[in-house]
């Protein structure tokens, strides 16, 4: 199969091309190699050069920057991926494309399935909306995967940056009263391949770790990972922050957006494993080394 990533220096799009790159025929494209915000370059692009998958891990993901780049945040996250399923459509190649958990207010206070509507309170949840509409209006058995809280080797995110202020600092804290479920890139990669050639009803699945935990938690369990593998912290316990603390902050965030992976279940007979355990074999794998 050939594969063509697109994000490919992405915290998410790095972890797909390593993982995949042994079986598979693979081409990556990061932000400099093909700008989705040209929309011509991108056709002229991908029209050149022949696959059968196009996975999209691309996107405008600064979501407070996205509340002022309103246009480019529609261009990159709502109308490219549209344009990315039309040139899949004459190639009858598939796309897969990422989206979520932020299409979602979070006031349902129950894991959300792919039937819930989404109904995004910010800019970059609107833009990531628009982008899946578009993937499935362009029909032809394309599939959105919503994922959430994702963390991985390839990029620092909000755990290592947890890691390091407690390397730094003895008192640290996070916001305790928003809540969701860590995703590692490599269990993310692992459960994609099952959807490769395969057809899903619908066309959205989610895709994410086991359980739940507020940024207070997931940092408490990675400073807790550190400490049990011997890597010196300053900090031994994450103090609580409440989302009305956070006064930089321009963008609104759901305050509850876990995502429900029944349908994955069903489909494939497995669950994801535990976000907790996910975290551990990261800090293991990655830091215990260091
Ligand atoms: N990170 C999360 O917690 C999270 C949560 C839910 C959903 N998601 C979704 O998961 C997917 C992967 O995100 P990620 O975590 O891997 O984020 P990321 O590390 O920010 O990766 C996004 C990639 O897209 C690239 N990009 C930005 N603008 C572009 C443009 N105009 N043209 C081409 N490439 C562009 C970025 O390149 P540069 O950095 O060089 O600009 C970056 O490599 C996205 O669809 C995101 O919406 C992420």
């Amino acid at each position: 199969m050939k594969i063509v990533i697109l994000g490919a220096s992405g915290r998410l799009g790095a972890a797909l091309l390593r993982e995949y790159r042994e079986k598979h025929d693979i081409a990556g494209f990061n932000h400099t190699q093909l700008d989705l915000s040209n929309l011509d370059a991108v056709r002229a692009k991908l029209r050149a050069i022949g696959f059968d998958l196009l996975i999209n891990a691309a996107a405008f993901t600064n979501v407070d920057a996205c509340e002022t780049e309103r246009e480019r945040a529609f261009l990159i996250n709502g109308e490219a991926p549209g344009i990315l399923a039309q040139i899949c459509n004459a190639k009858e190649a598939k796309l897969i494309h990422f989206s979520t958990d932020y299409v979602f207010d979070g006031e349902k206070r129950a894991p959300y399935t792919e039937k819930d509507p989404a109904n995004p309170i910010s800019f970059y949840g609107e833009s990531k909306l628009a982008g899946e509409r578009n993937v499935l209006a362009a029909g032809n058995g394309h599939v959105v995967v919503r994922v959430s809280w994702v963390f991985g080797p390839d990029r620092p995110s909000f755990i290592d940056a947890m890691i390091k202020r407690a390397q730094q600092d003895e008192n640290i804290d996070a916001v305790a009263d928003k809540f969701s479920t860590p995703t590692y890139t490599n269990d993310i990669a692992g459960m994609l391949p099952q959807f490769f050639d395969r057809e899903v009803e619908g066309g959205i699945l989610h895709f994410a770790n086991a359980g739940k935990c507020s940024w207070q938690e997931y940092a408490q369990w990675a400073l807790d990972c550190c400490r049990d593998g011997g890597i010196p912290l300053k900090a031994r316990t994450v103090g609580a922050l409440e989302l009305s603390d956070m006064t930089t902050w321009t963008a609104r965030r759901p305050v509850d957006s876990v995502l429900s992976t029944a349908k994955y279940t069903e489909l494939t007979g497995t669950t994801p494993r535990a976000w907790r355990e996910a975290v551990a074999d990261y800090i293991t794998r990655f830091y215990f080394k260091k």
